[in-house]
């Protein structure tokens, strides 16, 4: 079975000539950089000294005082990297979905997967609090926008995708990205491949996000898992997954214990299945 069958970089991609030359438009990253939280008109004025447009800055300003709001963001380093990241460039596969890049409801990007909605995104990554300086997983890169929150909190993001394409396809899109200025991307360190099996030669991991659905936490990810870590992963039967937050704890005698906290304290949230990767083929899932 081959279970890594492509790995790809900036180096990579621009020595292959695939990453296309575009010229930088937005002001660079840096860890100093703290959009206004205060009103619309200056969130706006700011993002514009940056370099985007205005109209995705509305939106995106609105879509997070909705967030803050229902709760699913509530501390300042994970509104900042919702703040600064530009979604519509991870809904830019067509234009029906780029101009919907804002809304509640997740969105077809091809290859029958999704982009998950801001809301579960935004508690999905509020949850598992990433600090700077640690090392994060996320299983399930699709679009490249959860990555994209990831490394607004960390410069050690990694993300695994098991269609081939779609990973090539994100992968590039980070470049052409990181071209334009974006340079907060090249936190982010992409893999095709099975997921389940986690990213072990990056392992261990202080977080773990996993955005589609399995009916258990796979062994392979709890492994990796940094004791006093944190994993949050769907876990259920097809399309009626409860979202966990999973911490790996070590007692005074080290042995590991887990708990489990459902973060949406029992709602359902169907996800994409978690796929398995057999002789090369996606072939069913990981369920039990
Ligand atoms: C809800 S979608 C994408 C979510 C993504 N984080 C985003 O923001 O767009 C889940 C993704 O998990 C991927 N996936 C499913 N099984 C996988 C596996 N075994 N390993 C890695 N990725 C997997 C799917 O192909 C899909 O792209």
């Amino acid at each position: 079975m081959n279970r890594r069958h492509f790995i790809a970089g900036t180096a990579a991609l621009a020595a292959a000539g695939a990453a296309p030359a575009h010229a930088s438009t937005i002001k660079p990253y840096s860890w100093e950089l703290n959009p206004p939280t205060d009103t619309r008109d200056n969130f706006i004025a700011w993002g514009r000294a940056r370099g985007e447009d205005v109209t995705f800055l509305g939106q995106r300003w609105d879509r997070f005082q909705a967030l803050v709001r229902n709760k699913d963001v509530w501390d300042a380093k994970t509104s900042r990297s919702f703040l600064l990241t530009p979604r519509e460039e991870f809904a830019s596969v067509n234009q029906a979905i780029h101009k919907r890049a804002y809304e509640h409801n997740f969105l077809d990007i091809g290859f029958g997967v999704t982009m998950s909605g801001p809301h579960l995104q935004g508690r999905m990554t509020n949850v598992i609090d990433v600090k700077l300086g640690e090392k994060v997983l996320e299983i399930g890169t699709g679009s490249g926008v959860q990555a994209a929150y990831l490394a607004n909190l960390t410069e050690n993001t990694y993300t695994i995708e098991i269609i081939a394409p779609l990973a090539q396809r994100t992968r590039q899109l980070y470049d052409r990205l990181i071209a334009k200025g974006y340079t907060e991307f090249q936190h982010i360190k992409t893999q095709a491949s099975d997921g389940y099996y986690g990213w072990e030669s990056a392992a261990p991991f202080d977080k773990i996000i996993v955005t589609c659905g399995i009916d258990h936490v796979p062994p392979p990810l709890l492994q990796q898992l940094k004791a006093g870590g944190v994993m949050v992963i769907p876990v259920g039967p097809p399309g009626a997954q409860r979202v966990l937050k999973v911490a790996k704890i070590q007692g005074a005698d080290g042995a590991i214990t887990t708990t489990r906290e459902d973060i949406y304290g029992g709602k359902i949230v169907p996800f994409v299945p978690f796929t398995k990767l057999v002789d090369g083929k996606i072939t069913g899932t990981h369920n039990r």
